[in-house]
């Protein structure tokens, strides 16, 4: 066999990642909880080459967009991949292949689902061609943190908790969540989240900061055993909220929330406080919102985003396949 393909997931925490006390092997200050959002994918392909070293190119395959990835992203690819080579005992050369099934402009981060999706892929290369020794997924979450710290959230397809080396599983009732990208803005970010992962140590407000994500990580926990939704939304918005105060805080200050993004957010508060239900909320290290939703709540989703476009006409909502259907417009 010369080809391998790999898929993963994007992932989406609701106690973030942000700091860290190792650059160099993405070592997190704070352990971290996400959902991986099984229906935003990335694709590696690998392919053995006789050429003197390995290159990276854009996947050309039906269902999935070719990235565009800068010099310094490629690098930060295959050195990756140089890593897993040595670990996994991968001999000769490749030319790696990656695609997303979401376009580059949609404003989700491809580095999680990628970084993951290559280390599936050395994985499967690996042990087609002999690789003796049994690694668990939690060992190839290890592997894959050193590439991008959140990518080792994605080799999981619910929920994902990483403390130490890498991330684990998590059983929780609530499953089956829906999920709905508001995109508010598709440009590319001014500041990568590598960069910001050092910015925030900067705020006044990293002091302590360990702490707060350390006791809502346990608080999110006790809220998801006992499926108590408001809860799971309150400290999903405080988290974000957190990550969100730091990077404004930090020196020199940047901000990722535009005037849209408080709207939004503003809004939800206030659909809970009306309805007494709604989405858990967050954002990553960008303007646009994530909302997840229990299955049950379709009827109340549909209330909100319907308000929601009727104020912002021109955002664009991305929905995860199960309301895919309900929502298209
Ligand atoms: C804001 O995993 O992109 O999305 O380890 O430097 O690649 P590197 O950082 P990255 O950081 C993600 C930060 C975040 C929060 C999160 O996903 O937990």
């Amino acid at each position: 066999m010369s080809r391998i393909q790999a898929t993963a997931p994007s992932n989406i925490a609701l106690i973030k990642y942000m700091g860290k006390t190792s650059h160099t092997e993405n070592r997190p200050s704070n352990p971290s909880l996400s959902w991986s959002l099984n229906h935003l994918t990335s694709v590696v392909e690998l392919e053995a080459t006789e050429e003197p070293s390995d290159r990276w190119e854009p996947l050309d395959q039906q269902g999935y967009f070719a990235p565009t990835l800068s010099e310094k992203g490629q690098t930060r690819f295959l050195d990756h991949f140089q890593f897993l080579k040595s670990q996994l005992g991968i001999e000769g050369h490749f030319i790696v292949r990656s695609g997303n099934n979401f376009p580059a402009d949609c404003g989700v981060a491809s580095s999680a689902s990628s970084f993951a999706a290559l280390t599936k892929a050395a994985w499967s290369w690996a042990k087609a061609n002999g690789f003796e020794k049994d690694m668990t997924v939690e060992v190839l979450s290890g592997l894959s943190r050193q590439g991008s710290g959140s990518s080792c959230r994605s080799l999981f397809s619910g929920w994902a908790r990483w403390e130490g080396e890498g991330a684990e599983e998590c059983l929780f009732p609530l499953q089956n969540l829906e999920h709905t990208l508001v995109l508010l803005d598709e440009e590319k970010k001014e500041v990568s989240s590598s960069e910001a992962h050092k910015r925030v140590t900067s705020s006044p407000k990293f002091q302590g900061r360990v702490e707060r994500a350390t006791k809502r990580l346990k608080d999110l926990e006790e809220a998801l055993k006992n499926s108590h939704w408001k809860q799971v939304y309150q400290i999903s918005l405080e988290e974000f909220e957190d990550m969100h105060d730091l990077f404004e805080t930090s020196d020199p200050p940047f901000s990722y929330r535009n005037q849209h993004s408080r709207d939004v957010t503003q809004w939800v508060t206030e659909f809970w406080n009306s309805e007494g239900d709604g989405p858990v909320i967050t954002m990553d290290a960008g303007a646009n919102i994530h909302l997840l939703w229990r299955p049950d709540q379709l009827k109340l989703a549909r209330n909100f985003l319907s308000s929601l476009t009727d104020r912002l006409p021109t955002v664009r909502l991305l929905h995860s396949p199960g309301w895919e259907k309900d929502f298209r417009q």
